[in-house]
């Protein structure tokens, strides 16, 4: 098995096999894209449902303790004021006044230029796998372009963040390579604002969520009311946000508008937290393990004390290795009792609930698992990608590409194919065959072209089976099928009900 050589090309690959097959397209693409947004195609909006559908199976239907809701995307504005995100929810922006370009203060980074002791210039470069690499290159291109006599120091990259006032206008853009255009950073609020009703006035302002949680927080009462949840006990919610990123990147890892699925996990204020927590995290290595993420591509990132929001007690990311670096896919973060709090505060109702044994009231305290939907898809394109050599039946060698994708989460399941197309009595069995599957799972049904290459498209498609109805099946007794198995390639014969079996073996 291969992969493209490098992980730019192994980008190129995803991002290319995602707009020939029908993955994802670029929103809008015929009036040339909107940045940050991104449709998903006849394939790829099965595998997203398929990852969000194995996630609410797993996390609502298949526990006790966890219960579903859907909020609304547009909430009342003061729900934003009161979870901090109006004052709060923004990243430092730099612009550039030459260029025009505007860069994320955290992820532009620079590096003074030391020689023999003395700082003789700046160098900047953008974040990346290797920006320590790209300074360092600057650093010593710059000082062989103007001839400096001595020793170079090693180059200290530090974020825009960190640049002081002198500093700023000494710092090179990296759109120009020249100092003196970028600007302070600012903060910038990355809710993207609306208004609701006719009028256009400030008390009509609205905001898109920029996350899910907030529903679970503002309707905790109904729930706890409606229902008969007991702590601890969780709410779930998947559903659509919205962030103004100032710099989009990397395909679907960071969008403008993306999917969450998040989940609130409610303990009383006595509750181990620091257990509970960890279980969650294992948790969700576990599920990400179950739709087929590799264990060597996880990892986890526990933030730093002191960078830790005042009321978090703790906050895991799950990381995972995408082909641009190591990248938070899952944030797993202890919040206290912050957010009831917060609401309980700015509506004047309660947010508590009543411990029978000590008689008293508490507000109880949270575990949030909170995910991104694209974030998952990208991991699970980017590990399931391969590209290998086969040899046909006539000894040629050809490159085939294949998606591995877990059968759970694979956009179709099983491929019916009739040998040949103009043979009824192997169509028809064939065409019985998919009736019947289809009740039940995504199927295709393929009769155009060689038996290789329907196999091959299937491949890419990352569909786990092929079967084709071929002589065996009706001319001889049992009628079998030949089942081809995606990833070895193998073949070997099976009953209608022999697939029935491992279909319901793998597909949960
Ligand atoms: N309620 C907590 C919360 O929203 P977050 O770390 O800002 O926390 C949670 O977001 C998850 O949502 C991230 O770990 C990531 O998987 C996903 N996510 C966040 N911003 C995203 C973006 N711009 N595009 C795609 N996914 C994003």
């Amino acid at each position: 098995m291969s992969t493209p050589a490098d992980s730019s090309n192994l980008m190129e690959a995803l991002v290319s096999l995602a707009k020939r097959r029908g993955f994802i397209y670029a929103s809008s693409e015929i009036y040339g894209g909107l940045n940050g947004f991104f449709d998903y195609g006849p394939l790829g909006v099965e595998l997203k449902r398929n990852i969000r559908d194995a996630w609410w199976r797993d996390m609502v239907h298949r526990r006790d303790d966890v219960v579903g809701i859907e909020t609304s995307i547009i909430m009342h504005p003061k729900v934003w004021e009161a979870s901090g995100h109006v004052a709060g929810f923004s990243d430092p922006l730099v612009d550039c006044k030459a260029s025009k370009q505007r860069y994320r203060a955290d992820q532009l980074f620079w590096s003074p230029v030391v020689v023999d002791g003395k700082t003789v210039s700046y160098v900047s470069a953008l974040e990346s796998e290797k920006t320590t690499e790209d300074l360092q290159a600057a650093a010593e291109s710059f000082k062989r372009k103007k001839a400096i006599v001595g020793t170079l120091a090693p180059v200290v990259a530090k974020d825009f963040t960190e640049a002081s006032v002198e500093e700023i206008p000494l710092i090179p853009s990296p759109a120009t390579g020249e100092p003196g255009s970028l600007t302070a950073p600012r903060a910038f609020n990355m809710m993207f604002q609306t208004n609701v009703g006719a009028m256009t006035d400030a008390s009509s302002v609205a905001y898109l969520r920029p996350e899910t949680a907030q529903g679970m927080f503002v309707d905790f009462k109904n729930v706890i009311d409606t229902t008969r949840v007991k702590l601890p006990f969780g709410i779930a919610q998947i559903g659509k946000s919205f962030r103004n990123e100032i710099t989009p990147r990397n395909f679907i890892f960071r969008s403008r508008e993306f999917e969450q699925m998040e989940m609130e996990y409610f303990i009383h204020e006595d509750a181990d937290w620091a257990t509970c927590h960890e279980e969650w995290i294992t948790w969700c290595e576990n599920w990400l393990k179950s739709i087929g993420l590799p264990e060597s591509h996880l990892s986890r990132y526990a933030h730093p004390k002191e960078k830790l929001a005042f009321y978090s007690r703790g906050t895991v990311d799950i990381m995972f290795k995408y082909p641009f670096g190591v990248q938070e896919l899952w944030g797993i973060a202890a919040r206290g009792n912050y957010d009831l709090t917060q609401h309980a505060n700015a509506s004047g109702k309660p947010q508590e609930m009543f411990d029978e044994t000590t008689k008293k009231k508490f507000v109880p305290h949270v575990i949030e698992p909170a995910v991104g939907t694209d974030r998952i898809f990208l991991a699970v394109l980017a590990s399931a990608y391969a590209e290998e050599d086969v040899t046909d039946e006539k000894g040629n060698v050809e490159k085939r590409t294949v998606l591995r994708l877990s059968p759970r989460i694979a956009p179709v399941k099983v491929a019916v194919l009739p040998l040949l197309k103009n043979k009824e009595a192997l169509t028809n069995r064939a065409k019985a065959l998919y009736t019947k599957l289809k009740r039940n799972y995504a199927v295709q049904y393929d009769d155009g072209g060689a038996i290789g290459k329907r196999y091959r498209r299937q491949d890419e498609a990352g569909t786990p089976w092929c079967v084709t109805i071929d002589f065996d099946t009706i001319e001889k007794e049992g009628d079998t099928f030949t089942l081809r198995e995606r990833d070895s390639m193998s073949q070997k014969r099976v009953t209608e009900a022999g697939l029935f079996a491992l279909l319901a073996e793998h597909v949960y």
